[in-house]
């Protein structure tokens, strides 16, 4: 607990500037509206909204399916190759002023396969973001394949074959979409093959869904992450599974909010989360759409819960380290990153 000492005015700074991963972004959910009408007018692709104004002013959402119903639409724009590279860069330059120094990006290929742009235009301009995300920012940046778990069994397996010939671009597989009533174990036999492959594997889970979606999830699909994961307050036995074995949660409070998972952010759960020992990590979901990108999620996490410290701004960034899928040399740099930024305001307090 030695940064508890730190006061809280030193906060914004520290969040800011403390080095950070990103574990759970739907890079279509970055596609900013002024981004959507500049590709929609590209591609001849028509739009339902007349003005970047309007499809803002849309965004008003109730639940999960309601978002969705606007972000399928607006991930309709992307035909090829060049928008896919475009959509992840415009993503980069802000997770490089939000001092992001990881992000594993999830992306949802039957959205685009289904509209007929070819697998390869997906993950290769992708990809190639990824690639430039190094080159121009530092930011080492990989893929995570999305199954929209909406769809069929069969579809998901369809998916997974037409994205092999690219499998040295992906690290892992996900499970994203409408979640009630789409269960993770649907997708155990896609999920096992996927493990066979030397994929990892994470999957919303307890997002809308009941926290026995959370355990299927652990135990059918074999996660080594859960994304949102916040509605296992419900079981405290699960709580307790949860903080006793390490497993991270991916929660992005501004999402909840959005879709009304919590009425305000001073309902939010993950504060008390953390402090039962949870390995929670922050990210913003869809950025786009829910009001910001992860520095507005630090943000507006810290200063609705007043019981939220410098030693909790350390530890989420920590366990956001701890939680990603790079590798052991590139981790222990981040992690002496961090500290030295909190022993500077330890120093200083
Ligand atoms: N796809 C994009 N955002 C999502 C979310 N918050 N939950 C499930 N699927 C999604
Ligand atoms: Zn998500």
């Amino acid at each position: 607990m030695k940064y508890a000492a730190i006061p809280r005015d030193r906060l914004p700074a520290l969040l800011a500037h403390m080095p950070k991963t990103e574990l759970h972004i739907h890079i279509e959910g970055s596609l900013e509206p002024e981004l959507i009408f500049a590709l929609a007018e590209k591609n001849g692709v028509a739009l339902s909204y007349p003005s970047v104004e309007a499809l803002r002013a849309a965004y008003a959402f109730t639940d999960l399916q309601s978002f969705l119903d606007l972000y399928y639409a607006g991930a309709s724009v992307l035909m090829n190759e060049d928008d896919f590279y475009r959509m992840a860069m415009a993503y980069f330059a802000r997770a490089h002023a939000d001092h992001i120094v990881h992000a594993e990006l999830f992306f949802d290929p039957q959205t685009h396969t289904e509209r007929g742009v070819p697998m390869g235009a997906v993950i290769e301009g992708l990809d190639r973001a990824c690639a430039d995300a190094k080159a121009h920012y530092g930011i080492s940046a990989s893929l995570i394949l999305c199954f929209l778990r909406h769809l069929s069994e069969e579809s998901a397996f369809e998916t997974l074959q037409a994205a092999l010939p690219y499998r040295q671009h992906f690290i892992g597989v996900g499970l994203d979409s409408g979640e009630r009533g789409n269960p993770p174990e649907k997708f155990a036999r896609v999920f096992a093959q996927c493990r066979a492959l030397g994929l990892h594997i994470v999957a919303h889970a307890g997002e809308e869904g009941p926290p026995a979606y959370i355990e299927s999830a652990l135990d059918e699909l074999q996660v080594q992450r859960i994304d949102h994961g916040v509605r296992c307050s419900d079981d405290p036995a699960l709580v307790r599974r949860l903080a006793a074995s390490g497993m991270p949660l991916t929660v992005c409070p501004l999402s909840n909010v959005k879709l009304c998972v919590f009425p305000t952010m001073q309902d939010h759960n993950l504060a008390t989360l953390l402090h039962a020992g949870l390995c929670i990590t922050l990210n913003s979901d869809d950025p786009a759409y829910f009001g910001g990108y992860l520095l507005t999620n630090f943000e507006a996490v810290f200063s609705a819960l007043p019981s939220l410290g410098a030693q909790d701004a350390w530890q989420l960034a920590r366990n956001s380290i701890d939680a990603s899928f790079a590798g052991e040399p590139d981790k222990a740099a981040w992690r002496a990153a961090l500290d030295q930024v909190f022993d500077q305001a330890l120093a200083g307090a």
